[in-house]
């Protein structure tokens, strides 16, 4: 009896740690949120009168000036993107409303031809196969295939960039894959490019914040998904995504 009732406790505490602890998650959020929202503000000012001293005194300047606006405008212009990926990162909500059921293969059709003129671009070959229907926010789906297409894309190799987009249905699960041939990652980097803000590969050689992947493990998270990746560098890398069947 006392057994019973000690473990009931025992839960009952866990749960209500639980219940704090995703509260003061999304109370940090909503800080990230608030603090790179507002840090809009005084960037744009910083980037417009920036702008103004470029076009009004430029003759003024003479070539030392000219290189440290440069630098100044070039670096505002990042810092808008690292906060406009972190404005990204935090909507990705808590649970994705509404839930639908999403055509994983379309969804990825749309973003491929969003894609069009980056795919041209590489001269890169994109093959979709057959792909489940899946549970989830269109929106957020859609985000997701996007940066790992938009990855594949950017990190190709040397020789001609194939893509190929697969399902392997199991009986519980049918992970889907998002593979090329590009320049690829030593896996003892795996959790960390998973991470915000996080790169394996150079800002001058890649441009890129290194949010795109930390997006996607909160979008598949908040599904209830996973994902992983497999690479060896120099030999391509595969993306491994598990999502909640609509079946299911
Ligand atoms: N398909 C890939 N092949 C090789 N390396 C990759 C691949 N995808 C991601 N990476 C490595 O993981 C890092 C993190 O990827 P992520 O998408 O988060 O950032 P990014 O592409 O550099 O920047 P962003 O997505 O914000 O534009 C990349 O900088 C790169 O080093
Ligand atoms: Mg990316």
């Amino acid at each position: 009896m006392t057994d019973i009732s000690d473990r009931k406790k025992a839960e009952e505490k866990l749960t209500a740690l639980a219940g704090k602890l995703e509260f003061r998650n999304r109370e940090l959020e909503q800080f990230a949120f608030i603090a790179a929202h507002d840090l809009q503000e005084p960037l744009r000012k910083i980037m417009a009168f920036g702008e103004r001293l470029g076009t009004k005194y430029r003759e003024k300047l003479d070539e030392e000036g000219k290189d440290y606006l440069i630098r100044i405008l070039n670096a505002s212009k990042r810092m808008q993107q690292f906060i406009r990926d972190l404005i990204k990162y935090t909507r990705v909500a808590a649970r994705p409303e509404p839930l639908d059921t999403v055509d994983l293969r379309e969804a990825v059709m749309e973003v491929i031809s969003d894609l069009e003129i980056k795919t041209e671009r590489v001269g890169a070959n994109i093959e979709v196969f057959e792909l489940p229907a899946v549970k989830g926010e269109k929106s957020q789906i859609r985000q997701l295939f996007q940066n790992l297409i938009a990855n594949a894309l950017k990190f190709h190799g040397e020789e001609q960039s194939h893509i190929r987009i697969y399902s392997r249905p199991t009986d519980h699960d049918c992970p889907i894959f998002v593979e090329d041939n590009g320049i690829g990652f030593d896996e003892k980097y795996l959790d960390r490019i998973f991470v915000p803000f996080q790169r394996l590969h150079g800002k001058s050689a890649y441009e890129g914040t290194g949010m795109g992947l930390a997006i996607c493990r909160k979008i598949v998270e908040r599904h209830g998904g996973s994902i992983t990746a497999k690479s060896k560098p120099g030999e391509g890398s595969t993306f491994i995504i598990t999502l909640p069947l609509e079946c299911n």
